[in-house]
């Protein structure tokens, strides 16, 4: 297992609005200057409530910021096996609230393909996704400190692959996902967290964070040359101390 512990900065708000606000404005700006940079950016969206919210904040955020949508390229950072018009799906999700509120062209809007078998869509979203890195890789945290659908205590932490089916512990159970090397090789990671019940698990991400031995999914995101933030709300970073020291 990679032992390597990058950097994370905190940025905490007051409650959940404050923080889809202040997570939207920072994506809108890291997307812009990405665009400035290199003429586009890729931007992997995740699925969950969290993440939602800000998507909603998002698309005001990136008009008042000048972000050019037809320069934005949107992949997944996971997929739940369904078809996309499913409630489950995180296509349907990040497209309702976001990608059609947005002028980003159709064809730089990159879905997995949940309605293939998961191995399929996998291969065929790792030749979709390529290899150059993410600018923008956003996440949410589930209570067991999962990231995309990356669970704890499964070999899909462990593989190469950038793209790979893997199973939920929970329903929808079978999903697709980019693998660990692909968040890790991304110049900004985002990892947005909400609420009591997550506040045991970011505390235990830090703590494995700070003593140089990640093992949950969302201690293991480390980007190598890029940056990582962690967005909370004052009730998911409860348990930490005043002012965290990361
Ligand atoms: C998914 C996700 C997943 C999600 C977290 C947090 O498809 O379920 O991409 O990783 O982001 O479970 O979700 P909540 O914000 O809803 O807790």
């Amino acid at each position: 297992m990679d032992g390597r512990v990058s950097p994370v900065r905190i940025h905490r708000a007051v409650d959940p609005a404050a923080l889809a606000e202040a997570a939207a404005d920072f994506v809108a700006d890291a997307l812009r200057t990405a665009i400035e940079s290199r003429g586009l950016a890729r931007f992997a969206l995740s699925g969950g409530s969290t993440p939602r919210a800000t998507y909603e904040q998002l698309a005001d955020a990136a008009s008042s910021r000048g972000v050019d949508w037809s320069r934005v390229d949107a992949f997944f950072g996971d997929e739940r096996a369904v078809p996309p018009d499913d409630a489950a799906s995180n296509y349907r999700m990040a497209k309702e609230s976001l990608l059609e509120r947005v002028p980003i062209p159709p064809s730089r809007v990159h879905r997995i393909h949940g309605e293939l078998p998961p191995a399929d869509a996998a291969h065929r979203y790792a030749a979709v996704l390529g290899t150059d890195p993410l600018d923008v890789a956003l996440l949410g945290m589930g209570e067991d400190g999962h990231v995309a659908s990356l669970f704890p205590g499964t070999a899909a932490l462990d593989s190469p692959a950038t793209v790979l089916p893997t199973v939920a512990p929970f329903a929808p159970h079978p999903r697709i996902t980019v693998g660990l090397s692909v968040l890790n090789a991304s110049r900004l990671v985002v990892l947005l967290v909400a609420g009591a019940a997550k506040a045991s698990r970011v505390e235990q991400v830090l703590q494995e964070r700070r003593a140089g031995r990640p093992v949950l999914p969302a201690a293991r995101v480390s980007p190598e040359t890029g940056e990582l933030y962690l967005f909370l709300d004052e009730a998911a970073a409860g348990l930490l101390a005043p002012r965290p020291d990361e």
